[in-house]
């Protein structure tokens, strides 16, 4: 066997298949595109789904690459053993109906046999069950043994995702040898032990599983085929375990330096190192491909992933963060073959830090809580964690689902998942009813689409604003109805109308739609999935009948102002990549009249240089006049413009691309000024974090800018005019006040101090000696404790044995403060015990240590009995 390290195992393998023909592709990104049955790739033949299917022509049709893969499925067990990961790289022949079978088998055959050498009498394979085609092969073509060739079921050697692609496969192993055996005499591919290792997958791609489970064929047959790149490389390398290849080792040895902690002395620190190993890798390339944290989808297995191996980190004995220091140690190994690591370094890095250190916050916090729960739920004799406690852990300390599960099983408890699983449900429920609850008043609540499928509607807005149209239909509160009149509020469906119905963010045109004897106000436009657009009116003169004549107009400064929000947001997404860089994305959007709100992925707050750059940005393309035009086209030719498409808008045959010279383009439906100049002036007003990676920015444009402008004025007006002073002096004139009033206190502090001195001069004066010890009572007015434990201090200091009672009467209440000096605290008196049956007097209660004690009273009149009382307790 060629003794080959991973980047070698991959040059060989991706050499071979060129020279066989095969197009090598670079690793497509983990994220997979327009495929929503998948989070995240996980094969290397997941990003080439449309070109087994047919869908879309492949550029040749045969491919090799080395795909990056991530599969989260079994993240509890990493770390737990040495064979599972979550980050691995899988390399893969495919044909996309050219060679099948024969070939597939033979290329593996002298891949394996000549290029790496492995000796022949060290492979056995596994195939489908009734699989007597790929037997053959095996058997007579290639020459192996009968007894080598394990035939196993569906389970085994039938290979698919959840939907797609799929088909019997057969699969390569390699003898280790009898020293990784169990020694069983049925041990076989296929048995637990470790003697035989599966390197490469061969799967006959025949059928294509739809989301029922039905498998259809192909029209194609094509070859899928995947090997473990780390596991090859373990092979070749005599290294027992994917965790003693050469380049894994290197990131173990930086574990082991970041802690301090050596691999392979203990099983408890091994499990953690080998997590933080694992998961590190997986991070980093996940962040480098556009993945945030977040509390959904790909997001959310990110920020297991971080949590988990921080949480690692600290069963190892690491203080506060360290992953981002680790990502570049990945960065460094792994940048040649995948250069974007290098591109996207500093984004990598910080990333991993806001999202560690998030953590870092609430960790123990969270700890000490679950070790409670723990102690609790072991005190009652029960095994299961409730799910409530479970879903507290995660809302409010972060801790994922599998964390807790994971640090539960660590003392043998379980968590009820289902309840958390309900948990979960009601609060997504509640964000929901909460989303809704911000609609349009009493229509939103009821969802009338349902009832307009038969309508047909066309929308005209984009070109016209006033047009003559027909009344399709009329609806009055849940009927359809043939007219509605006049003081009647309702839905009417047009032919074709200019309204723009509430989509994209946008809200709905409002206006006017009359005929020959009615005229109606628009409240608002709506627009259901199958875009039938329909209008809320409320008739103000007349009647409306269906199949009636009537003429639309929109309300055109409204629907400017709208525009201009709108178009403003297009510029804001382009300054925000700009500024902050191509993570960015939209989340979500609301272009109002008066104002405009954009939601978009960042992992933290944007500080005040960056959001001052990035309105200056929206400003200068403001001023520099840029053309806005739209192009339908089809979503591939748009994207292939490059073109920003959002999240996961659904786009029909046709898309519509507004693009505003050459500076941005995306694919909306909205409607815009055109040109950006019109949008007369862009202001932030805010900007703040709405969710774990989405920030929000607030926005107004034109008309509100102005508005704000004369506000703002106004408030400086206002400000110099209280400061009596004009306008271009009063910041100078506020200085000015800042310092007066400064150096006015400090006076107040001074004339205090010797204010209080002379009181204390005073109150020495009533001092008086009995059985020996000087005495000082006094009462004075308005002091708040502070103030009267002050000035007992400094009574004190200038007496230097003795016992003084200070109390301080206001309008209800009275305030005792006791001091006793050291001496006489040595000789037993109490300043606690003195001041207790003071106050008790006045009605009041306290207490203190026994040389200062302070208390309240409530009755004023008896202050003076009350101090009289100390001469006599002493
Ligand atoms: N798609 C096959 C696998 O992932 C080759 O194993």
């Amino acid at each position: 066997m060629k003794k080959l390290g991973l980047h070698e195992v991959k040059k060989e393998f991706l050499d071979f298949f060129k020279e066989k023909d095969h197009l090598v592709e670079k690793s497509f990104s983990l994220v997979p595109k327009n495929d929503k049955s998948l989070l995240l790739i996980n094969a290397g033949m997941a990003p080439l789904k449309p070109y087994f299917t047919g869908e879309v022509e492949p550029p040749r049709r045969r491919m090799a690459t080395c795909q990056k893969c991530v599969r989260t499925g079994d993240i509890e067990n990493v770390g737990k053993t040495d064979r599972h990961a979550t980050f691995f790289e899988m390399l893969g022949n495919f044909s996309f109906g050219d060679y099948f079978k024969e070939e597939a088998i033979e290329f593996a055959w002298e891949f394996m046999t000549e290029r790496l050498e492995v000796p022949k009498d060290k492979i056995w394979v596994t195939i489908f069950e009734d699989d007597d085609e790929s037997f053959k092969i095996w058997n007579e073509k290639i020459g192996i043994e009968d007894k080598k060739i394990v035939r196993l079921g569906k389970e085994d050697n039938f290979w698919e995702l959840e939907v797609g692609p799929c088909g019997p496969c057969s699969e390569i192993y390699i003898d280790r040898g009898e020293k990784h055996g169990c020694g069983k005499e049925t041990c076989k591919p296929g048995c637990e032990c470790d003697r035989y290792v599966e390197v490469w997958n061969l799967v006959f791609s025949q059928f294509d599983k739809d989301e029922n489970g039905n498998y259809n064929n192909l029209t194609n047959k094509n070859i899928d085929t995947g090997m473990g790149l780390e596991r090859m490389a373990a092979v070749l390398e005599g290294a027992d375990n994917i965790f003693e290849v050469g380049e894994i080792k290197k990131v173990i040895s930086e574990v082991e330096r970041t802690t301090g902690i050596s691999y392979g002395k203990d099983k408890k620190t091994d499990e953690s190192i080998r997590v933080v190993t694992d998961h590190i890798r997986a991070m980093t390339f996940l962040i480098s491909d556009g993945v945030l944290p977040s509390n959904e989808g790909r997001g959310y297995v990110l920020r297991r992933l971080i949590r988990r191996a921080a949480r690692h980190g600290k069963l190892l004995g690491i203080e506060g963060a360290f992953l981002s220091e680790l990502s570049s140690f990945i960065i460094k190994l792994w940048s040649e073959d995948y250069p974007e690591l290098r591109e996207n370094e500093v984004k990598i890095k910080k990333v991993i830090k806001v999202e560690e250190e998030k953590f870092q916050e609430t960790i123990d916090q969270g700890i000490n809580i679950l070790d409670a729960y723990i102690k609790e739920t072991k005190e009652k004799g029960e095994v299961v964690l409730s799910g409530d406690k479970a879903f507290k852990l995660y809302d409010t300390y972060g801790f994922p689902l599998d964390l807790t599960r994971e640090i539960l099983e660590e003392k043998n408890l379980k968590v009820d998942e289902n309840e958390f699983n309900i948990e979960m449900e009601e609060q997504r429920n509640r964000a929901r009813k909460a989303r809704e609850g911000v609609g349009n008043g009493a229509w939103s609540k009821d969802d009338f689409s349902h009832r307009f499928k038969s309508f047909n509607t066309t929308f005209r807005g984009y070109e016209d604003i006033k047009l003559s149209s027909e009344v399709l239909g009329i609806f009055l509160e849940d009927e359809k109805v043939s007219k509605i009149s006049e003081g009647e509020e309702g839905i009417i469906l047009l032919n074709e109308t200019p309204f723009y119905g509430e989509g994209g963010g946008q809200v709905g045109d409002t206006g006017t739609i009359k005929g020959d004897n009615f005229e109606a106000l628009v409240l608002d436009t709506k627009k259901t999935k199958d875009n039938v657009i329909f209008h809320f009116v409320k008739v103000l003169s007349g009647e409306i009948e269906d199949g009636k004549e009537a003429v639309s107009q929109v309300d055109i400064s409204r629907r400017n102002d709208i525009a201009r929000n709108h178009s403003a947001t297009h510029l804001l997404h382009k300054a925000l990549k700009d500024v902050l860089g191509d993570h960015v994305n939209q989340a979500g959007s609301i272009v109002l009249p008066n104002r405009l709100r954009f939601d978009f992925t960042h992992f933290e707050g944007i500080n005040e240089n960056d959001l001052a750059k990035i309105e200056q940005i929206v400003n200068e393309k403001i001023l520099e006049q840029l053309e806005v035009s739209t192009i339908e086209t089809t979503l591939e030719e748009a994207k292939k413009m490059g073109a920003t498409a959002l999240f996961d808008e659904k786009y029909g045959g046709k898309v519509r691309v507004v693009k505003m010279d050459d500076y941005s383009m995306e694919l909306c439906g909205g409607t815009h000024i055109d040109n950006t100049g019109k949008i007369g002036l862009f202001k932030i007003l805010s900007e703040s974090g709405i969710a774990s990676g989405v920030r929000r920015i607030e926005a107004i444009t034109g008309r509100a800018v102005y508005g704000y402008l004369l506000e703002t004025e106004g408030q400086i007006d206002c400000v110099s005019k209280v400061l009596k002073t004009n306008r271009k002096d009063v910041v100078e004139k506020a200085k000015d006040l800042t310092e007066e009033l400064k150096e006015k206190e400090k006076e107040i502090e001074s004339y205090k101090g010797k204010m209080a001195s002379s009181l204390a001069d005073e109150i020495i004066n009533e001092k008086r000696v009995i059985n020996g010890i000087n005495v000082v009572t006094y009462s004075v007015q308005n002091m708040d404790m502070n103030e009267l434990r002050n000035l007992g201090d400094e009574v004190k200091n200038s007496l230097e044995s003795g016992i003084i009672v200070l109390a301080s009467v206001s309008d209800d209440k009275v305030s005792f403060v006791t001091m006793v000096t050291k001496d006489l605290v040595d000789s037993g008196y109490h300043a606690g015990k003195i001041i207790k049956e003071v106050s008790a007097v006045t009605g009041g209660k306290g207490g203190g240590r026994p040389d200062m004690a302070q208390a309240g009273g409530k009755d004023p009149k008896k202050v003076n009995e009350a101090l009289e009382l100390v001469d006599k307790l002493i």
